[in-house]
């Protein structure tokens, strides 16, 4: 059987993750492969974690990529963390919460759970209630519950977690490089960071960043593989399970010892780094305002359209955008006529939300306003064929409107 070449259609991708890709980081993932070793390769390395620092605004010696996707990076942090037998909280408020939970209870960890309607978010003063009673090892919780659409307020949490010696480890998958995640200041102990959201690199590889309170706390439980043990090598109680994602292990890999654990992503490293050096050079904060602003513009031209933002204002995450899907339409038959006939990708959601919200992003290069009028045409386009009437040119202008009104400082986003 014979293969034709692969044709990939043009497409407007407007889904939390993943979002169009910037053509400079595209073009940077074209260059030549090097060997893993090759010093010119390792300086790369090492600049990559000079960049996620920065990204993180964090002191951390500690902050390298995990290869894998998000879940890998949470995966990593949960399984080096958690022993067998462990106690670990974690609040839920929508499907990446329930992700930590089935982490943790993998790794062997005594998990207790807390709820909160999905759509709302947790009053701080609950978690640590929660966190006086329990005295966990570890806290897990998710700061933009993307399947929601909320944005977690956490800022107060590892306050409450330290006074019992525990640990704080933070989803930042989504919020990452598009909202402020404080790493120092909020006191978190492990945050994991996403490529294909705001970061805007294709997925496969994961920023994540750690302390060294919580490196000592997982290096107790180090075993360096067989292959590659050298006679100072110690194994831990309780060693890591996990041997790809053994953060002990690959804190030797992204450091002189450079121990021959994988072989690094080298293309993925290339995306990293053109896309945390573009994102630096616009800068964090100017980044962040820039990703309220759309998000504003785009909730202004969709209400003006005639649709309703699920939970308007209340702790929206300013990248995601909620919409409830009108009544009498098929959600996921609209969806998929809007990329048949318009190239355009929206996402549905999960759980509860499957069927009443669609889920509309507005991350990394993808915020942008050329992009988000278009979307909002569309978008306006598709539903008047589906017999929706909205008001297009409405939204149009709101969207408009939402760019040449006098510039108001925007709040900074400190949850
Ligand atoms: C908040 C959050 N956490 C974790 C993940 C998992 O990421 P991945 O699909 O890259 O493994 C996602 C993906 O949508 C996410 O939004």
């Amino acid at each position: 059987m014979t293969m034709s070449e692969l044709k990939i259609n043009q497409r407007l991708i407007m889904t939390p993750g993943p979002t169009m890709v910037d053509p400079r980081v595209s073009q940077a993932m074209s260059n030549q492969i090097l060997g893993q070793f090759d010093p010119d390769f390792t300086d790369i390395m090492n600049e990559n974690m000079a960049l996620i620092r920065k990204s993180f605004r964090t002191k951390n010696q500690w902050a390298f990529p995990i290869d894998g996707t998000s879940r890998a990076g949470n995966e990593a942090v949960i399984g080096s963390i958690v022993s067998p037998g462990d106690s670990v909280l974690v609040p839920v408020f929508g499907r990446f919460g329930d992700l930590f939970v089935e982490l943790a209870e993998r790794a062997g960890g005594k998990v207790t759970t807390m709820t909160t309607e999905w759509g709302t978010v947790f009053d701080q003063d609950r978690i640590i209630d929660e966190i006086d009673r329990l005295k966990p090892k570890v806290v897990a919780i998710v700061h933009g519950e993307t399947s929601t659409g909320r944005l977690q307020p956490i800022d107060r949490l590892g306050e409450a977690v330290h006074r019992y010696g525990g640990f704080l480890v933070v989803d930042a998958v989504a919020s990452y490089m598009g909202t402020p995640v404080e790493v120092d200041k909020w006191q978190l102990d492990a945050v994991v960071g996403g490529a294909q959201k705001c970061l805007s690199i294709p997925s496969g590889i994961t920023p994540i960043t750690f302390n060294d309170r919580f490196a000592e706390e997982i290096n107790q439980r180090k075993r360096v593989e067989q292959g590659v043990r050298t006679a100072t090598d110690r194994e831990g109680r309780n060693f890591i399970t996990s041997n790809y994602l053994d953060l002990t292990q690959l804190q030797d890999y992204w450091s002189p010892r450079r121990l021959n654990h994988h072989t690094e992503a080298t293309v993925a490293d290339y995306a990293l780094h053109e896309g945390l050096r573009l994102a630096l050079q616009e800068g964090l904060n100017s980044r962040f305002s820039r990703h309220l602003k759309i998000h504003r513009a785009l909730n202004d031209g969709l209400t003006a359209m005639g649709l309703s933002i699920y939970h308007a204002g209340d702790h929206e995450m300013p990248m995601v955008t909620c919409v409830q899907i009108p009544e009498d339409l098929d959600g996921d038959a609209f969806r998929a006529k809007l990329l048949r006939n318009f190239g355009v990708e929206i996402s549905s959601s999960f759980g509860s939300l499957q069927g009443k919200i669609w889920r509309i992003g507005t991350m990394g290069y993808s915020a942008q306003k050329g992009f988000i009028t278009n979307f909002v045409a569309l978008f306006g386009a598709a539903l008047l064929q589906s017999g929706i009437s909205v008001d297009l040119k409405a939204g149009l202008d709101a969207v408009e409107a939402a760019f040449t009104t006098p510039k108001q400082t925007l709040k900074t986003l400190e949850v």
